[in-house]
């Protein structure tokens, strides 16, 4: 609780800093300013936007980049296309996005009844929106639980939620993992697991690996195996 306030107050003084330094205009710090001078916003509410961006864009890109990571060492022929094909590697970020959604789901609570597939969800219903179940459903995704590089439609997951909360963040997710991959592929020849485990945080909310031990080769082409 105690890291959570501090956490809030850098947030703070990084807007403070931030307007003692008039941003240029165009950038989010900006239009923050600019709401809270208006007064159409308070100072805590915009410190608290920042956190949120923060928070919301900082695990969530690191578990994808840990997950590439072990899917690439664990799937030799799809390293071996990738390293063939970097071109095919936004195809790999997005069956990893769908595989392994970094948030596995969110609450939502129902304002009226909901009809789902037969079944009804009363008014005030607190319910799990589970992404990744829904990015391994058969009627949308064949062979749902392989890595198709080639897939039809590939960004149709919900690793970045729907509608009207659909990421902030997305084009940046999707550029960070994108970079780290096109980056590990260029300065390696090859990636494997090393010894030892890699579990994930016990959490149902995130799927994020604790650790990943992996051997990292260079010099030897064609697999290294
Ligand atoms: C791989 C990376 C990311 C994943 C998988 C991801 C996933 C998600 C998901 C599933 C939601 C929907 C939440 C809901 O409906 O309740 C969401 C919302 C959000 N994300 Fe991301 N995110 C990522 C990166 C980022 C980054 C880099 C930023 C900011 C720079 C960011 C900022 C946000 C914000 C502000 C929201 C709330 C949007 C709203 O409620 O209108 N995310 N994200």
């Amino acid at each position: 609780m105690l890291n959570g306030f501090r956490f809030f107050k850098w947030c703070r003084d990084q807007f403070d800093e931030a307007e003692a330094r008039e941003p240029k205009p165009g950038f989010m710090m900006g239009a923050l300013i600019d709401a809270v001078r208006e007064g159409t916003m308070t100072r805590a509410d915009a410190a608290a936007i920042v956190l949120q961006i923060i928070i919301a864009g900082s695990d969530s890109s690191a578990s994808l980049m840990g997950s590439m990571v072990r899917l690439l060492a664990q799937n030799p022929e799809v390293q071996e296309e990738l390293r063939a094909k970097p071109e095919l590697v936004p195809n790999f970020v997005e069956e990893v996005l769908r595989l392994e959604s970094p948030f596995q789901g969110h609450f939502r609570k129902t304002k009226v009844p909901v009809e789902l597939h037969g079944e009804t969800l009363p008014e005030n219903a607190r319910v799990m929106l589970l992404w990744a179940s829904g990015n391994r459903d058969p009627r949308k995704w064949p062979n749902a639980d392989q890595i198709d590089l080639h897939r039809a439609g590939p960004r149709q997951h919900l690793a970045f939620g729907h509608g009207i909360h659909l990421c902030l963040g997305a084009p940046i997710g999707r550029m960070e993992g994108r970079i780290a991959m096109e980056q590990l592929l260029d300065r390696t020849d090859w990636v494997e697991l090393a010894d030892g485990d890699f579990p994930h945080r016990k959490s149902v909310f995130v799927r994020t690996l604790e650790r990943l031990p992996v051997r990292l080769r260079s010099g030897v082409r064609s697999g290294g195996r």
